[in-house]
C-alpha cells in the first residue's frame, strides 16, 4: 500500500518522521509531494496512491479521477471544504479530517493577531488590553473552546454562540451563550471567528452583521475567508475607521484592503494557525494512524463523506 503525503504547505520535519514511522511500522510505503506549484504534479503523484495526507490541498474531481488506487483521503486537519466529497464519495473513496489536533494552535494564533492588532501593530503609539473585554466565540468547537481558555487566562469575559452546540454545555465551561448570533455581534468588543466554510456561512460575516459591533471593535478571523462577505467588510471598514480586522487568510481582495486599510488591517501570507510543529505532530501521526487503520480494520471513524 502505498501513502502519499501531498502537501503545498509542508508539515515540520520532525512530523513527517513520525508519519514515516507510522506508516512504514505498518509496512506501507510512504511518498512525499510538498510545495507543489502545479496540479499536474499532484495528479502524477496521486496515480498510484492508495491514501493520501493533505492540509489544505485542493482535492477536487480531476485529483479523485487521476488517483485510480484511491482508498482513502486524509485532511490532516479541520476545514474539508477542499475536498470535492461528491466526487470521492461517487469513486467510494473515505474522506476523513482529524478534528481537534490543530485547534490550540489556531487558538493561540488569535491572541498573536488580537495583541497585535489592539497594540496598533506595534506602531509605537499607545493600545488598549484585552483584559475586561468582552469576547464572541463565533462558533464553539474545537478551535472555539481553547479560545476561550486561553481568553479566561487573560482576563476578558468570554460569550460564545454556536447553533450546534447546547447552552448548558456552553455555561459548564464558565462561558455565556448569547442565544443568536446578532446578540454576540451587538454584545462583544472582539469576535473570533471560528466557522467552518459551508454553502449556509459563505459570506455570512456581511454588513448587516458587522453594523451591529460595538464602536472600536476587532473582528479576527482565523476560519475561512470565504465566510466573510468581503465587498461589504470593506465598505463597513470605510464607514468605520475605529474597526479593525486580522485574518490569517489572506482575502481575494487583500490588495485593496492594503491600500485603504493598511493601519488597522493585517493579514498573514500564508496560513499559520496550525503551522507549528505540535500541530503538524498531532494532525500528521492521527491522519497516518487513522489511515492504518481504516486499510487494516475497516475503521471508518471520523469519515465526513
Ligand atoms: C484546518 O482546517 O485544520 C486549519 O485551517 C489548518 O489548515 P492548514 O493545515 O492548511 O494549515
Amino acid at each position: 500500500m502505498k501513502v502519499l503525503i501531498a502537501t503545498d504547505k509542508p508539515f515540520a520535519k520532525v512530523a513527517v518522521d513520525g508519519i514515516r514511522k507510522e506508516i512504514e511500522a505498518a509496512g506501507f510505503e510512504l511518498a512525499l509531494l510538498e510545495k507543489y506549484t502545479e496540479k499536474q504534479q499532484l495528479l502524477d503523484a496521486v496515480a498510484d496512491a492508495n491514501a493520501i495526507i493533505i492540509r489544505s490541498d485542493i482535492i477536487d474531481a480531476d485529483v479523485i479521477g487521476a488517483a485510480k488506487q484511491l482508498k482513502i483521503v486524509v485532511r490532516a486537519g479541520a476545514g474539508y471544504d477542499n475536498v470535492d466529497l461528491e466526487a470521492a464519495t461517487a469513486a467510494g473513496v473515505c474522506v476523513m479530517n482529524t478534528p481537534g489536533q490543530n485547534a490550540n494552535a489556531v487558538a493561540e494564533l488569535v491572541f498573536g493577531l488580537l495583541v497585535y492588532a489592539i497594540r496598533n501593530f506595534y506602531n509605537g503609539s499607545s493600545g488598549t488590553e484585552l483584559k475586561g473585554k468582552k469576547l464572541g466565540i463565533h462558533a464553539y468547537g474545537n478551535v472555539g473552546r481553547n479560545v476561550a481558555r486561553i481568553a479566561k487566562g487573560f482576563g476578558m469575559e468570554v460569550l460564545a454562540y454556536d447553533m450546534f452546540c447546547r447552552d448548558e454545555d456552553i455555561k459548564l465551561e464558565g462561558v455565556d451563550p448569547t442565544c443568536s448570533v446578532k446578540m454576540l455581534y451587538q454584545s462583544c468588543d472582539i469576535i473570533s471567528v471560528n466557522i467552518p466554510a459551508t454553502k449556509e456561512t459563505k459570506k455570512s460575516i456581511n454588513a448587516e452583521l458587522l453594523s451591529l459591533l460595538p464602536k472600536g471593535a476587532v473582528l479576527v478571523n482565523t476560519a475561512r475567508k470565504e465566510v466573510i462577505n468581503e465587498a461589504e467588510m470593506v465598505e463597513y471598514m470605510e464607514s468605520h475607521p475605529d474597526f479593525k480586522y486580522v485574518t490569517d487568510i489572506l482575502p481575494d481582495n487583500h490588495a485593496e484592503m492594503m491600500e485603504k486599510f493598511a493601519s488597522r488591517y493585517f493579514a498573514t501570507p500564508k496560513k499559520m494557525g496550525a503551522q507549528t510543529s505540535e500541530a503538524n505532530i498531532n494532525a500528521g501521526i492521527a491522519a497516518a494512524k487513522q489511515i492504518v487503520d481504516f486499510l487494516k480494520t475497516g475503521n471508518e471513524q471520523y469519515k465526513v463523506n
